[in-house]
Parts: structure tokens; sequence; C-alpha cells
């Protein structure tokens, strides 16, 4: 082979082999971020076989028989408090007072300036599930929501909080 065809045979495999080796990595950077969209979106790890649609989120109604009260009091004080007071008549602060919000309205202070994502829910109820949904992952449940939380992806803490809200009325909503 004369030196010029040499030449050219070996730019033709370098092109393959960064061909081949763009697709590699390309291969191992796209992959695993295709696999975290529903490990983030649900806070559960997901299966790499797992269809590309979130799972449902467990019911937490069963949960809540079981539930601390008073753990949910203590994360409530670690974590919602910084915008929400708990007690009956308690002021609005960046968030609503949540006094007696499990089986009431969305948007349940008439003295809060509410998002209007949330101000469009105001005919359904705040009833477990709804609540389940929000504090799991406040953004997606109520879009437009200005509640600026990520949300509590541990079904357990879920179900404590919901619990401690419940408690939160003088004639709590009956338990499922
Ligand atoms: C950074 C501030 C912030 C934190 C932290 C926060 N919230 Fe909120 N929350 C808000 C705001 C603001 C709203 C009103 C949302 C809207 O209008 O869209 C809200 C609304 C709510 C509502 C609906 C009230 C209604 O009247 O419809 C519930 C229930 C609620 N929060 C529970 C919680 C719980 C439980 C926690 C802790 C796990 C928490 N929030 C943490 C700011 C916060």
């Amino acid at each position: 082979m004369s030196l010029e065809t040499n030449k050219a045979f070996a730019a033709v495999l370098t092109a393959g082999i960064s061909f081949m080796v763009a697709g590699l990595v390309g291969g191992i950077v796209v992959h695993p971020q295709r696999l975290e969209k529903p490990a983030i979106a649900t806070g559960e790890v997901v299966e790499a076989a797992a269809p590309a649609a979130a799972p449902a989120l467990e019911p937490i109604a069963p949960l809540l028989a079981s539930a601390s009260v008073e753990d949910g009091r203590a994360l409530a004080g670690r974590v919602c408090a910084a915008c929400h007071s708990f007690n009956e008549g308690g002021r609005n602060a960046v968030g609503p007072n949540l006094y007696g919000v499990v089986g009431g309205p969305h948007a349940h202070r008439e003295d809060f300036n509410y998002s209007a994502g949330m101000k469009g829910l105001h005919d359904k109820t705040w009833d477990y599930e709804a609540l389940n949904a929000f504090l799991n992952k406040p953004a997606a449940a109520v879009p437009g929501t200005r509640m600026a939380f990520a949300g509590l992806n541990q079904t357990k803490q879920r179900a404590d909080v919901i619990a401690y809200l419940r408690s939160l009325s003088a004639n709590p909503v009956p338990l499922p």
C-alpha cells in the first residue's frame, strides 16, 4: 500500500473508533438519567424494567390507625412550623394556619391569600389521600402552589404528619 492509502485508511479507522467511543460514552451518560427521572418523581428506587410512568402512591389511609401523632407533631414542628401555625385561631404566616384543615376544603382559610392553583381546587376536600399526594410532592399535586417545600418522601412521615393534622380539631374526621 502507498503511504497515501495508509493515511486514508488510518483516518477512516480513527473516525470509526471515535464514533464508537462517542456512542459508548453517550450511552453511559444518557442511560442513568432516564432511570433517575421516575426515582426523583416518587422518592423511591425504581427498577430498570419499570414502565416510564411514575408508580401510583401507596394509599395512606390504611396506615393512619397505627401512625404516631406524637412523631407527626415533632416532625411538623421541625419542618412545617417555619411557615405554618397549628393552634386554633393561630395566625397565618408564610403559609396558612392549619387547624382544622383535614376534612376542610382546599384553601380552607378565608383570610389567607392562596395561589390561583390552590384557590381553583376550593371545591375539593382535603381528604387523607389528597393530603398524602400534596405532602409527597406539593408542586406536582397542586400545580402552581406557592408552598415552596419539596415534600416528605417517606410514607411513614406522611402518615404521622397527617395523623397529627387530623388531631387539630374539636371533632377529628373519622379514621378510615
Ligand atoms: C416554605 C414554607 C412552607 C413549608 C415549609 C410548608 N408549607 Fe404548607 N403551605 C405553604 C404555603 C405558602 C401554602 C399555601 C399554598 C398555596 O396557596 O398554593 C401552604 C399550604 C399548605 C396546605 C393547604 C392548606 C389549605 O388551606 O388548603 C397544607 C395542608 C400544608 N401546607 C401542609 C404543610 C405541612 C404538613 C408541611 C410540613 C410537612 C408544610 N405545609 C410545609 C408554605 C409552606
